[in-house]
């Protein structure tokens, strides 16, 4: 299989767990290279077991696939240790497929305080995170104060680089939210435990994936989020803290730009989103409802109901451009099946002009009024469909126009959370 890059070309939850599960088959290695356990990648087996992976790669559902965490993911090492037991209690060999780069960054308890408390602070102009410290996190790496997973297992280094954060973030809880303090002591020793437990997996990353490519072996990169929750290229500062695009895969894990050969880019037949932020093709509230509950759409990291809408084409044909997408996989086709019609969004009425391209400020996208172009619906049950022909016309029809319109091949359609309930297009 060609080095493969997975992405979300929404606002995450594209699905991409389940895509990646169908690609690993044919992978040696699946690298994660960005975020953290704010994400949550649900995979349904044959047998009808589900896993939800938050920092483990879903390819580690395959057996003696090599599973990479990358550098440019925090790890949050209470999570990881709480994944590691949760799979291996159901016989996933974690401990034979896993690799942890040494240089990815460490999540603490005070970056998950800060989260929350800098979130109360800004009131009703607050992101929506999912409160696990990610942000605070990578505000450390950026600073160039923060701890990395390599810099755990050298005790020395670790006391010291602990000792200024410490006392770094004390200042800010007395001073700026007036919150109670950490103490050094409790964090030294609860991470010194969890370093016993996790120090077998750490890795020079570069090295471990540039071996693999000399080796032949064929790479698939997870991408978590969403393209409009990348820190650079997202609806800023609605967005998490990474690269969720296809250029954090090299930055992320260490390999060159020049050995990707593929991108796939996920979407959802509509879209959702979790968290503040504009949203132009969002439901009203009724059929909101409807399809909230038939795309059971509730985040599977923090169990909060997404918002969800019309399939937007202005949003997903610009991830296109930055992702530099190939091909995309639609996902939950099966939850428009009772919908009579179908819209699809082609522009943003602004300012008394129709748009094609998103909006650079925040204020001019919640100002943005889709336009739409209408569809009918099919109306039939989609979920058994093995194959393109067994679609419905206008089911077919939709995906054509979808893309037509993002001027991209559909190579992979799902109609359900099951691994059988998918098919290639052609
Ligand atoms: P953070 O990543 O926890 O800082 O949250 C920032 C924004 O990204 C919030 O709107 C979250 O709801 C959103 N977010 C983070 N991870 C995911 C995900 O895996 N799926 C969907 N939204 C996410």
């Amino acid at each position: 299989m060609p080095n493969t890059v997975v992405v979300g070309a929404q606002w995450g939850d594209e699905g991409k767990g389940k895509i990646i599960d169908l690609l690993a088959d044919a992978a040696d290695v699946i690298i994660r290279f960005q975020g953290g356990n704010n994400a949550g990648h649900t995979v349904v087996l044959d047998t009808g077991e589900e896993f939800v992976l938050h920092l483990v790669p879903s390819g580690i559902l395959h057996r003696g696939k090599l599973c990479v965490i990358g550098n440019g993911v925090v790890v949050d090492p209470e999570a990881l240790i709480a994944e590691i037991d949760a799979l291996t209690h159901r016989k996933v060999p974690v401990d034979e497929q896993l690799l942890v780069s040494d240089q990815a960054h460490l999540i603490f308890p005070y970056h998950k305080m800060l989260d929350k408390l800098k979130e109360a602070r800004v009131g009703p102009g607050k992101i929506g995170t999912t409160g696990r410290g990610i942000g605070p996190c990578y505000t450390d790496k950026v600073a160039r104060t923060g701890i990395r997973f390599a810099d755990l297992l050298d005790d020395a280094v670790f006391r010291q680089k602990l000792r200024y954060n410490v006392e770094e973030k004390n200042e800010a809880f007395t001073r700026l939210y007036r919150a109670p303090q950490v103490r050094f002591d409790g964090i030294y020793q609860q991470y010194v435990r969890y370093r016993d437990r996790i120090a077998r997996y750490a890795c020079n990353g570069t090295v471990v994936l540039n071996r693999a490519l000399a080796d032949g072996k064929s790479l698939l990169f997870e991408g978590a989020q969403g393209t409009w929750l990348d820190i650079d290229h997202g609806t800023y500062p609605y967005v998490t803290s990474s690269s969720a695009t296809a250029g954090g895969a090299c930055t992320g894990s260490g390999i060159g730009p020049r050995h990707i050969d593929r991108v796939i880019g996920v979407v959802k037949a509509y879209t959702t989103r979790v968290g503040e932020g504009p949203f132009p093709t969002e439901f009203p509230p009724a059929l909101m409802e409807r399809i909230r509950t038939k795309g059971k759409e509730f985040g599977a990291t923090t169990g909060r109901p997404r918002r969800c809408g019309w399939f937007d084409a202005v949003l997903v044909r610009q991830a296109i451009l930055i992702n530099g997408i190939d091909e995309i996989a639609v996902t939950k086709l099966d939850v428009l099946d009772d919908s009579p019609t179908v819209k699809i969004c082609v522009g943003y009425r602004l300012d008394g002009r129709v748009a094609t391209e998103p909006p650079g400020t925040i204020d001019a996208w919640t100002r943005c009024e889709p336009v739409y172009e209408e569809h009918p619906g099919w109306l039939t049950d989609t979920a058994a469909s093995t194959g393109p022909e067994d679609l419905p016309p206008p089911a077919q029809a939709y995906l054509r126009r979808v893309a037509e319109l993002l001027r991209t091949r559909i190579s992979i359609v799902s109609v359900g959370s099951k691994r059988d309930q998918a098919f290639r297009m052609c």
